[in-house]
């Protein structure tokens, strides 16, 4: 059986904008249509902020909210890790206006860059501060407006993503309940098959000449489904042998909520069957870091998660990053 757990979930919370475009809205801007965006993808609507949103702001509900459910005070925060790709500005780290914004004046406050992987890996990083650093509550978020960064003429992309936030606060084990174990994975030999080229300080905004659609995401979509599917399944597959667990043993995967034909695949390959995968692209489309996070809260609210479940969680994102997380709740 796998290792005694260090620490637990002991509250959740999350954001998402009032904004909902729907697949027809999207039809209206480029050559799309819903029929198409639902049989490819599974998404029917993605909630969007407001041009001049601060992710922090949402960010900051989401902790508020998962303090609240935790009982704990920002006070009582030693760790704020948010992962992200579109903080409110190149520096400071967002985590640090979220800190400011919560009154969490006693905690260590810094972004992660790894894409649709950024809460995953937060868990892991947190979970390693905080068995050496003597840190006791930590709040490990993950939370993107990706619509900041998509190119509303390119069909390709702009139909897939979605902006909100998912936090969670950690805090020590009872010894039963928490993160069992994980297994983190990057590839930088893919790095152009999805990324974001300008903005950077390869090719800075003021750029003369600079082609505006460099400063949104690209990506190569069939070769991201391939990898995704294979990465998925190999980094769950090692999680599951490493931590000694079958796949039967699993109450619930929650994957990452890219597309409904990757998690149906990946679901494919552990014969889970389609009531121990948890969806909520129809809802949410691509929301990267913030896909897992805002599907625990999800299912910890709605009581789905019985006392005791084994849940494993898997993702994939640009870098590649990839990662897998073993929690029992
Ligand atoms: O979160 C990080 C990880 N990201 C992912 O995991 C995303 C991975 N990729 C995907 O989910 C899929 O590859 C997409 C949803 C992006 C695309 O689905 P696909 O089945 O791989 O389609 P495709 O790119 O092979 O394109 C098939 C056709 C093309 O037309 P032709 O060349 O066959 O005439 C595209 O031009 O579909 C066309 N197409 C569209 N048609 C209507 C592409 N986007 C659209 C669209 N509406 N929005």
């Amino acid at each position: 059986m796998p290792k005694k757990t260090q620490i637990m979930v002991l509250g959740s919370g999350r954001a998402l904008p009032e904004k909902i475009l729907t697949n027809d809205d999207l039809s209206q801007r480029v050559d799309t249509s819903d029929t198409w965006i639902r049989s490819r993808t599974g998404i029917c609507q993605r909630h969007v902020a407001e041009p001049g949103t601060a992710l922090s702001d949402l960010v900051t509900a989401a902790a508020q909210n998962a303090l609240e459910d935790a009982k704990i005070a920002a006070e009582e925060i030693d760790l704020i890790i948010l992962g992200t790709v579109t903080g409110d500005m190149k520096f400071p780290a967002t985590a640090c206006f979220v800190q400011a914004k919560l009154g969490a004046k006693n905690a260590v406050a810094f972004d992660l860059s790894a894409a649709c992987a950024g809460f995953l890996y937060g868990l892991q990083v947190a979970e390693g501060l905080m068995a050496t650093s003597g840190y006791k509550h930590a709040l490990v978020i993950g939370g993107e407006i990706l619509t900041s960064m998509v190119n509303w003429q390119d069909r390709d992309t702009c139909v897939l993503f979605g902006d909100g936030v998912g936090a969670v606060v950690l805090g020590p084990s009872d010894g039963e309940h928490g993160l069992l174990h994980s297994c983190l994975k990057s590839d930088g030999t893919f790095a152009k098959l999805l990324y974001n080229p300008g903005g950077g300080s390869l090719l800075p905004p003021a750029t003369p000449g600079a082609d505006p659609a460099e400063f949104s995401i690209h990506m190569a979509g069939a070769d991201v489904f391939r990898h995704a599917v294979t990465a998925m399944t190999s980094v769950l597959q090692q999680l599951l042998d490493e931590a000694g667990v079958q796949t039967s043993d699993l109450d619930l995967l929650i994957p990452h909520q890219a597309n409904l034909r990757i998690i149906e695949a990946v679901a494919k390959r552990f014969h889970l069957p389609k009531s121990k995968v948890f969806v909520n692209v129809d809802r949410y489309g691509n929301t990267s870091a913030a896909s897992i996070p805002i599907a625990l809260d999800e299912l910890r609210r709605s009581g789905e998660l019985k006392e005791g479940a084994l849940v494993g969680m898997v993702t994939f994102g640009a870098g590649f990053t990839w990662a897998a997380a073993l929690m029992r709740f």
